[in-house]
């Protein structure tokens, strides 16, 4: 299943954005833009910004008002791509449908693409035109995201584990921190801007929560069941990695039940605040994709 029709358009304010707010790939000091701009345009499809969006078009918002965050976000998940295939950590070839950024730039530009990419998306959020206290609580929720109680925790979690079997609760806890901590900022980021409240944030956080864990399920399930040329990154890996996953510990029918749960409790709890369905379609997406 493809991104559904009526995110496209999100998709695309996204890029033009990030078109907007990024120096030409010639720009100095070369190569750092050209490699910021060739993972960042490599084709990704732009769930975190379009849950972004999407999240202020069921709260009656504009989905324009998100444009800063989404772009953060999508920086900031690109930078964590490039330096999840370094050869020191998953050591891939292949990101969405091109060379890793090592394979294309060496590895001491990777690393600093990465790293400018991390930066660049803090520095759009610090200059988005939100309230300041707004901004300020923007960038503490998506730093302790990406941080070591969030993303780069779970990326440890995920690497110390190689080789190990996890319980079902410690793989869990590593897939929450590794790939839920971004995407619960995601959902959570709209409330937070509109100044929809407590109640509602809680809600949309949970979604994000049941969302980011059957989005890491069903990557670990595709990992296995798909292709390399579907995918655009190198299939079969975890496998060969000996990572801890899903279908690993539970087998891929159990694992694509799982993620079903998750995905129809998270359909169940946003409803009243979905009226377009927007979020309901987007989770459906989560769980249907093909890469
Ligand atoms: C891949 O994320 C990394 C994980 C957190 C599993 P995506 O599947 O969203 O990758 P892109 O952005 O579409 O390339
Ligand atoms: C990576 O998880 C999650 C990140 C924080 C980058 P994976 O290692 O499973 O992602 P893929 O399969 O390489 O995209
Ligand atoms: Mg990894
Ligand atoms: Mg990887
Ligand atoms: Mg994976």
């Amino acid at each position: 299943m493809p991104l559904p029709e009526r995110f496209r358009e999100y998709a695309e304010m996204v890029d033009q954005y990030l078109d907007r707010h990024l120096p030409g790939d010639n720009a100095p000091p070369e190569p750092i833009y050209r490699a910021m701009r060739y993972s960042l345009f490599a084709g990704g499809k732009r769930l975190r910004p379009v849950l972004c969006l999407a999240g202020a078009e069921s709260l009656y918002g504009q989905a324009e008002t998100m444009l800063p965050v989404g772009a953060a976000v999508e920086m900031i998940h690109t930078y964590s791509l490039i330096h999840d295939d370094l050869p020191a950590m998953d050591n891939d070839d292949f990101r969405r449908g091109k060379p890793t950024s090592h394979k294309a730039f060496g590895e001491a530009i990777a690393v600093l693409a990465g790293d400018a990419l991390l930066t660049a998306g803090l520095e759009t959020l610090s200059r988005a035109d939100y309230d300041p206290a707004v901004r300020c609580r923007l960038i503490r929720l998506l730093t302790a995201a990406a941080g070591t109680e969030g993303m780069i925790g779970g990326q440890v979690l995920d690497m110390v584990n190689e080789n190990k079997t996890l319980t079902r609760d410690q793989l869990d806890q590593l897939h929450a921190k590794k790939t839920g901590a971004i995407l619960r900022f995601c959902t959570l980021s709209a409330p937070v801007v509109l100044g929809r409240g407590p109640e509602i944030e809680q809600i949309f956080l949970q979604y994000g929560s049941l969302l980011g864990l059957a989005f890491q399920i069903t990557d670990d399930i595709l990992d296995v069941v798909s292709t390399t040329e579907k995918l655009g990154k190198t299939a079969g890996k975890d496998e060969k990695e000996k990572k801890a996953t899903y279908p690993s510990i539970l087998g891929l029918e159990e694992s694509r039940r799982t993620a079903g749960r998750l995905i129809d409790q998270a359909c169940a709890l946003i409803s009243p605040h979905d009226p377009r369905s927007y979020l309901r379609d987007l989770a459906l997406y989560v769980v249907e994709r093909d890469h």
